[in-house]
């Protein structure tokens, strides 16, 4: 039978373990993704372990402490599930102190169980410590591409600094590269991050520490973007533009074959800015053939159906993968958030009779654990960290810079790029 309502204690009480039942795994993981939007995990997390406690108990003392150690190891690993899917929890310390209360009751009651725990925390506290280290590596990147030279403010000037092309003039390795970053700040993207962004806003909320390893992935795609932009505006020559014009192409296509939609889709938007589309000259010296057909993977017309179709292939090619270049699949990120949104906006969540509203939670527990199975990929490829360090600190135009380069390498051809031009300076 499949869950379709319930009232919010009943799904509560379900994902209590006694001494006979344990719930089922795909339960367990739509429960603790969704019902955020009801309640919060540490509300959710005091309840169920007060529940486990309590049903156990008889009045007989030595009866209770067989039946505490009889249902402890399900309690057990109904919080491994917890701490291993969803860590970010327990930044929050009231979830901390009370997974270290359970811990010194299950000690009470059998050593195997404790033992459990301790490692279990043990585990959880490795993770979080290398999610603040990675949150401290991002935001000290981030610190060094804003670090904007004056050079790079004029044209003339930017000859200082290298080229993408200097760095690296081989697609292939240039696209792996792409690949290494898409996967890595992937990884550590909490699957709650998809719901909670949805979910009540707690005014209390604002003393502790939020993820937004969901936020940091999306600035990467606009970096990208304006990377690709700044990269093609900035070269003098014309003939220097169209080269590097067409190594992006070259890129990007890679960049598809490999199953990263999401830096293709962030190299045709930085292809597709006004201040490199205007660039007609420059364009006019491109063979556009293979960049005509990846627009057409990526165009978002009938709902991005090609796109879609593409990622359909990949997945199934990642099913049956023999090796994991084949496994790597990430999806045009934006897409995907703007699905789940309109999932959650589509539909209610509670039904008139105050029930909530299951089949919708199923629906997004699908979504997510999807990207769950994309974002363990391990990147096969050598990292390259000259080129790496480039393409997450080199500094990028702004808009207005890119306008103004634009137009130092293809003066305005009409009044209204004249005054906009007029306007920049
Ligand atoms: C677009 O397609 C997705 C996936 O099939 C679907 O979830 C979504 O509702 C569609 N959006 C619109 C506006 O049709």
């Amino acid at each position: 039978i499949i869950l379709v309502s319930a009232s919010l204690e009943a799904l509560i009480q379900h994902l209590v373990p006694t001494v006979d039942y344990y719930p089922d795994r795909s339960y367990v993981f739509t429960f603790l993704l969704s019902s955020r939007l009801f309640l919060h995990p540490y509300e959710l997390m005091t309840r169920v372990c007060h529940l486990c406690v309590e049903q156990q108990r008889s009045g007989d003392a030595l009866l209770d402490k067989i039946r505490f150690r009889e249902v402890a190891p399900k309690l057990v690993q109904l919080l491994t599930e917890w701490t291993e899917t969803f860590p970010y929890d327990f930044r929050d310390e009231r979830m901390m102190r009370c997974l270290k209360d359970m811990t010194h009751h299950v000690a009470r009651g059998d050593e195997y169980s404790w033992r459990a725990m301790q490692q279990m925390t043990q585990r959880l506290i490795k993770r979080l410590s290398a999610l603040g280290q990675y949150e401290e590596a991002v935001a000290a990147l981030n610190a060094v591409a804003l670090e904007r030279p004056a050079s790079l403010k004029s044209k003339q000037a930017s000859g200082q600094r290298s080229d993408v092309m200097s760095v690296c003039d081989d697609p292939f390795i240039l696209a792996q590269q792409l690949t290494h970053i898409e996967l890595d700040r992937l990884s550590f993207i909490g699957p709650e991050e998809f719901i909670q962004s949805f979910a009540m806003k707690d005014p209390l909320e604002n003393h502790k520490r939020k993820t937004s390893n969901l936020e940091a992935y999306i600035n990467w795609f606009n970096r990208l973007s304006y990377l690709v932009a700044t990269e093609i505006c900035m070269p003098v020559k014309k003939k220097h533009r169209a080269r590097i014009i067409e190594f992006f192409i070259d890129v990007a296509q890679e960049c598809f074959n490999i199953g990263n939609f999401n830096s293709l889709m962030a190299i045709i938007t930085g292809m597709n800015m006004s201040p490199v589309a205007r660039l007609r000259k420059t364009w006019s010296k491109v063979n556009t053939d293979k960049f005509e057909i990846l627009e057409h993977q990526m165009d978002p017309s009938s709902n991005f159906s090609n796109y879609r179709t593409a990622l359909r292939g990949a997945t199934q090619r990642s099913e049956t993968a023999h090796s994991s270049q084949e496994k790597i699949v990430i999806p045009f990120f934006s897409l995907l958030i703007k699905d789940i949104y309109f999932l959650n906006e589509g539909c209610a969540s509670r039904l008139p009779n105050g029930h909530i509203n299951f089949e919708k939670l199923w629906e997004l527990a699908k979504q997510v654990s999807e990207f769950l199975v994309w974002r363990q990929v391990i990147c096969p490829f050598d990292r390259d960290r000259r080129i790496l360090q480039y393409l997450v600190t080199t500094p990028v135009f702004s808009e207005d810079e890119l306008h103004l380069a634009s137009y130092e390498s293809e003066g305005p051809e009409n009044n209204m790029e004249k005054d906009s031009r007029r306007s920049l300076r």
